[in-house]
């Protein structure tokens, strides 16, 4: 299991300690959420933050458009450094030129799905893929409730990774923490992005390793 925290949660008045205390704490990615006020109520950052962020860490940086037309931005955030750019599936008309062509620049592409969008979408596209994303919440903001049906998804979508493509990686983003990071992990996923409830623990460092201990026992053991 891979671990993700999302920086919509942190602090950015001291974002350079609070990147340091989860990259000390053996975060996996750093997972960036880019919002535009228009596919999803909220604003948040673009490139210019994205890569000033890039000169804090060596970590993995797994931005998550949450834009229409992302099409239109994809050069700049791979300029900015992010090393995975994942789209909606709901935000673009053209979803396998748009995995190419973020493929073609070296950069690993992801397809994220809103609650309301099924895996069996991504049928024709299964191969062109490097990351799905499940939405476990509606897109927009942290600190939301998980939404049940998720682990159904997920075991939907780590059917058809193991099927037509297993070295794309299966992530979950939104309500993940301490009551449901072992069942989802039991369902398949392979990263887990969790915002609220590593950054708004008191000792985020102490929090994720935490939660990593409360979702490797069961890692890979009922799949
Ligand atoms: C929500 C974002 C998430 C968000 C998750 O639209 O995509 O990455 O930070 O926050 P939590 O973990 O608090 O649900
Ligand atoms: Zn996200």
């Amino acid at each position: 299991m891979k671990i993700a925290p999302s920086l919509l949660s942190a602090d950015f008045s001291r974002i350079a300690d609070q990147i340091a205390l989860v990259e000390s704490a053996g975060a996996d990615y750093l997972h960036l959420d880019v919002m535009d006020g228009r596919f999803v109520p909220n604003i948040t950052w673009g490139p210019k933050i994205v890569g000033d962020l890039r000169k804090l860490s060596p970590l993995c940086f797994d931005v998550h458009l949450m834009i229409v037309e992302p099409e239109r931005y994809v050069d700049e955030f791979r300029e900015a450094g992010a090393d995975i750019i994942t789209f909606h599936l709901e935000a673009t008309s053209h979803a396998q030129r748009l995995l190419t062509y973020i493929r073609s620049f070296g950069a690993k592409a992801g397809i994220a799905l809103c609650p309301q969008t099924p895996v069996a979408m991504l049928d024709d596209l299964i191969d062109d893929l490097d990351l799905l994303l499940v939405m476990s919440v509606n897109p927009g903001f942290g600190g939301q409730s998980y939404i049940p049906n998720s682990e159904k998804k997920v075991r939907e979508a780590r059917a058809l990774i193991d099927a037509r493509n297993p070295r794309c990686e299966l992530e979950i983003d939104g309500g993940i923490g301490r009551k449901n990071i072992a069942d989802v992990v039991r369902a398949g996923v392979d990263v887990v992005v969790m915002g609220s409830s590593i950054f708004g623990a008191a000792e985020p460092a102490g929090e994720l390793q935490q939660l990593r201990a409360l979702g490797t026992p069961v890692a890979g053991a009922l799949r």
